[in-house]
């Protein structure tokens, strides 16, 4: 019980890594509000949770200010502290080249992917502050490294992610609160689930995943053991770090 009634907000827990973020923070020891801006999605991770004292749902829509405003103050009345954030929501921009993308997908990407986090983050960390701890694990990605893990918008958002979270490691590593980033390669999630259905499936993407030292896609739960780690007190010296897990898709 590394998390034993820790108080933890989890972004995007209606599917994949959050979810799993979520269930894992659960059998920790930990007490979640996951959020999602689709409430029957979220609704469904509680369910499967099946314990309605460790767990809540609420619709949240990350790139709006006024819905992290609330869920901050949701979570701050029901139980008066926040200890761990995990910024997890995303989506893709189909990989969508550059004088294709749209300004409304630009923003609608830059919104959820990096202002999303921002928000979340400018609202939690005064209440880290005057507790005196506090863990931020956003998630970034490999694209956060590299170029052609999504179009423009996306690279650019997961870059934008990861100084985020240095810039934050920086400002406030000596008030108590540690930001770390994910940085995952392929995960089999709702994300990426389509690439492995008959008609979604692609070979340039299968041949990337058979030449991964890996040779697999990763799992949702590996990423959760992963936030685990970086929310838990075993990470208290691990300050504004990009912990990779990519099946080696960064090595060559
Ligand atoms: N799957 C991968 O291979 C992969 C690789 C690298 C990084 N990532 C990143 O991991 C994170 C989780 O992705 P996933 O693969 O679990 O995806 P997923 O699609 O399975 O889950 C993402 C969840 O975020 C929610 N969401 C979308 N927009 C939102 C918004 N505006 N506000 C709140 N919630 C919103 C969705 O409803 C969904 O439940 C994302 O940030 C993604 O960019 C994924």
């Amino acid at each position: 019980m590394r998390l034993e009634d820790r108080i933890a907000i989890v972004t995007g827990a209606g599917s994949g890594m959050g979810r799993a973020i979520a269930q894992e923070f659960v059998a920790e020891g930990a007490k979640v509000l996951a959020l999602d801006v689709r409430m029957e999605a979220v609704e469904e991770t509680a369910a499967i949770v099946g314990n309605a004292d460790k767990i809540v749902a609420l619709q949240c829509d990350v790139s709006n200010e006024g819905d992290i405003k609330a869920a901050v103050a949701a979570a701050m009345a029901r139980w008066g502290r926040i200890d761990i954030v995990c910024n997890n929501a995303g989506i893709l921009d189909d990989y969508v080249v550059a004088e294709e993308t749209s300004t409304e997908l630009w923003n609608r990407v830059l919104g959820i992917n990096l202002s999303g986090p921002f928000f979340m983050c400018r609202e939690v960390l005064p209440i880290m502050v005057a507790q005196g701890k506090g863990a931020i694990i956003n998630t970034a990605s490999i694209s956060a490294f590299i170029a052609g893990g999504g179009g423009s918008a996306y690279t650019v958002s997961k870059h934008g992610v990861l100084g985020l979270t240095r810039q934050l490691a920086f400002e406030y590593g000596r008030k108590g609160v540690r930001v770390n980033a994910i940085c995952p390669g392929p995960i089999h999630t709702g994300m990426t689930d389509y690439l492995l259905t008959p008609e979604g499936r692609n070979e340039h993407v299968d041949s990337i995943i058979e030449a991964l030292p890996a040779g697999r896609w990763g799992k949702p739960v590996e990423i959760a053991r992963l936030a685990v780690y970086l929310a838990s007190d075993d990470a208290d010296f691990v300050h504004g770090s990009s912990y990779v897990m990519d099946g080696g898709w960064l090595l060559p």
